[in-house]
């Protein structure tokens, strides 16, 4: 199995051990700073406090509780970085449970609420702007990086999958969570609930831009599993969610209704670790 970078060429993932190119990466970051700018404004500096101050821990738009999917498993002691932590309340309900976490994001507005939040609740750990797919921070560092539709969804998996790796110690876990190819097949906009028919053809969500709405990647499961296995990873599990019974149709991510979802899987979470063979080589590959 090589290792090293996955590249998109000709709509398909490939393994390269070349670093990812980055004129495109740039663009995206741009793009997706100024949408999550406006979503701060509109949205999630508001709602942050609300989620910093919740004590269990829930997965995407419909509050998947983990006790019920036991995904992260023991993270006391864990070090811990989180890829686009937004208002970085993911990192606050770990901090609280014993982990040293690191939160990094693109954007200044989303980190200006966590400091926010962080004073307020009283409980402080590393912020850094950064992007996903450039961290400047030194490999070998984390037990455990993770990403609540953050860089999971809105950062290049070519850029950011391999910076995972590097970062991550041998044998370090993965844990992302990110939205389904199936819905993005099914929303007739992006900021339209999806309906029942399949609008958009597979091939073109991997990458996804929408005027005035950033760019999503949405890579097939056969590709997440390459770009994955490329980077040294071995997948643990794949968890596909659905809304609960009594679930409501969530006000501002305008992604499915409560019903759809309760019939189609919406969001999904991966769980993957390094193996220790290739963490040598993820470590070394030059960024
Ligand atoms: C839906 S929020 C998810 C974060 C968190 N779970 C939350 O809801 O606050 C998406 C976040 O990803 C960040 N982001 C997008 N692209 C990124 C990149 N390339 N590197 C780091 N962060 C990125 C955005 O700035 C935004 O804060």
């Amino acid at each position: 199995m090589p290792s090293g970078q996955a590249v998109l060429h000709k709509g398909r993932w490939v393994a390269s051990r070349m670093p990812a190119a980055t004129p495109e990466g740039a663009d995206e970051a741009s793009a997706n700073r100024d949408l999550w700018t406006q979503a701060s404004a509109d949205y999630t500096d508001e709602h942050a406090i609300r989620a910093w101050a919740a004590n269990e821990i829930t997965w995407g738009i419909f509050n998947i509780p983990e006790d019920q999917l036991d995904v992260l498993g023991e993270v006391a002691g864990l070090d811990v970085v989180e890829l686009g932590c937004g208002t970085a309340y993911f990192s606050a309900w770990l901090a609280r449970r014993g982990a040293r976490p690191v939160g990094i994001d693109l954007t200044p507005a989303q980190l200006a609420t966590a400091r926010r939040c962080q004073e307020r609740f009283g409980l402080s750990f590393p912020l850094l702007e950064a992007d996903a797919g450039h961290i400047p921070l030194p490999g070998r560092r984390f037990d455990l990086a993770i990403s609540e539709c953050g860089a999971s969804l809105w950062c290049d998996p070519a850029r950011w999958i391999p910076e995972a790796a590097r970062l991550l110690r041998p044998g370090g876990r993965l844990v992302f969570h990110t939205t389904t190819v199936l819905v993005a097949m099914c929303q007739p906009g992006m900021t339209r609930y999806a309906g029942q028919e399949l609008l958009r053809p597979q091939r073109e969500v991997s990458r996804l831009q929408s005027p005035g709405h950033g760019v999503e990647f949405h890579p097939s499961h056969s590709e997440w599993i390459q770009i994955l296995r490329a980077a040294g990873f071995a997948i643990d599990a794949l968890h596909e969610l659905y809304a609960p019974p009594d679930a409501s149709t969530h006000p501002y991510y305008k992604l499915a209704t409560a019903r759809w979802a309760q019939q189609w899987p919406v969001e999904e979470i991966w769980v993957a670790h390094l193996t220790p063979a290739d963490a040598d080589i993820a470590a070394e590959t030059p960024q």
